[in-house]
């Protein structure tokens, strides 16, 4: 089957990336030319890296792989024959709005429309469409080569057959898929990211501790088992199963959950302590950030490696 992803930025690229590694055929679109080629030069250097360093996805070389992805600045000739299309367009309601109008008018009844949105709820990108029933939100993490999770989320009309074919195909291609069963607000990864942003703005705001230390509270304690093992089966192994961990904690739980402050402002004198603080670890300057980026995608990269090879144990 054939798949499309519009517009070639950061997360076009991507996708399509994860697509070819996993044998499907790429379309990408974009509006200019010379965008779709420098996204393509792009991607080959990218495979080239992760060929060179034993991290290529699939069973097919770099050649075939790119053998595999074409361009296309026609959105009609771009989604021709595609069975799935996913919009990669900036975080922007009105553009993606456009977008998914104009792809109502020239897609057929079979296709999936799926949108990266990391924010934006399906009612309101696609209420009103003609196509409602094939669209779907599929929201990636950065960078979805090493993170597999997708979050989708269908419209209160997105026919079930949607959601299972969308969840069908991510599985195909190696990402890991997970069903919401309505749209939320931050969907269900920002809402744990932001339960966890909130309690570490408050604690370094009250002055409890610093904001290095508080990171590695993460990084270096509940993180570690975060890549593996989720919250709740944490909670399952650190008693004799849930009911027994609940049976010896509830309480303790909810007495320090009684003692979490309001939502933070973000602003203000919190705000300078921690941008000082972060600022001094690692300075605001594109060169330093870029390069801390880096390191931070070899982190996962390694992770990524580490993960795959204790699950085949
Ligand atoms: P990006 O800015 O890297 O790419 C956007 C692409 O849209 C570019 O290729 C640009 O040429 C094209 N484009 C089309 N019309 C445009 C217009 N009117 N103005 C500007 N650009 C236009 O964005 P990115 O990061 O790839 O994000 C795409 C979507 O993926 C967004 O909805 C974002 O929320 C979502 N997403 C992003 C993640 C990230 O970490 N960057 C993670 C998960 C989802």
């Amino acid at each position: 089957a054939d798949t499309c992803f519009l517009f070639s930025g950061l997360i076009g690229c991507s996708w399509a990336m994860v697509f070819a590694a996993g044998g499907f055929k790429v379309k990408l679109y974009d509006i200019a030319q010379q965008q779709l080629t420098s996204a393509l030069e792009n991607i080959r250097k990218q495979m080239k890296e992760l060929e060179e360093s034993g991290f290529l996805k699939g069973a097919l070389s770099v050649e075939q792989q790119l053998a595999l992805i074409s361009i296309c600045t026609d959105l009609r000739a771009a989604v021709e024959g595609a069975t799935f299309i996913q919009e990669c367009a900036p975080e922007n309601l009105e553009l993606k709005k456009k977008i998914f109008s104009q792809l109502d008018l020239i897609v057929g009844d079979n296709v999936i429309l799926s949108s990266s949105t990391s924010c934006l709820l399906p009612s309101k990108l696609f209420t009103g469409l003609k196509h409602v029933k094939q669209c779907i939100v599929s929201h990636p993490v950065n960078p979805p080569y090493f993170v597999p999770l997708v979050e989708i989320v269908p419209h209160p009309e997105t026919d079930p057959s949607t959601t299972e074919r969308t969840y069908a195909l991510m599985k195909t291609i190696g990402q890991s898929p997970v069903k919401l069963n309505r749209e939320i607000e931050g969907f269900v990864l920002n809402r744990l990211q932001y339960a966890v942003i909130s309690e570490a703005w408050r604690l370094v705001g009250e002055g409890l501790i610093s904001p290095t230390d508080l990171d590695l509270v993460m990084s270096d304690g509940l993180g570690m088992r975060y890549a593996f093992i989720g919250p709740l089966e944490t909670m399952h192994l650190n008693a004799e199963g849930i009911s027994n961990y609940c049976e010896r904690y509830r309480e303790g739980m909810r007495l320090v959950l009684n003692t979490f402050g309001p939502v933070p402002e973000f602003s203000g004198e919190i705000e300078q302590k921690i941008s000082q603080a972060m600022s001094e670890k690692v300075p605001v300057v594109p060169k330093v950030l870029d390069a801390r980026r880096k390191r931070r995608d070899e982190y996962l990269t390694g992770l990524a490696k580490l993960k795959k090879q204790m699950k085949s144990d």
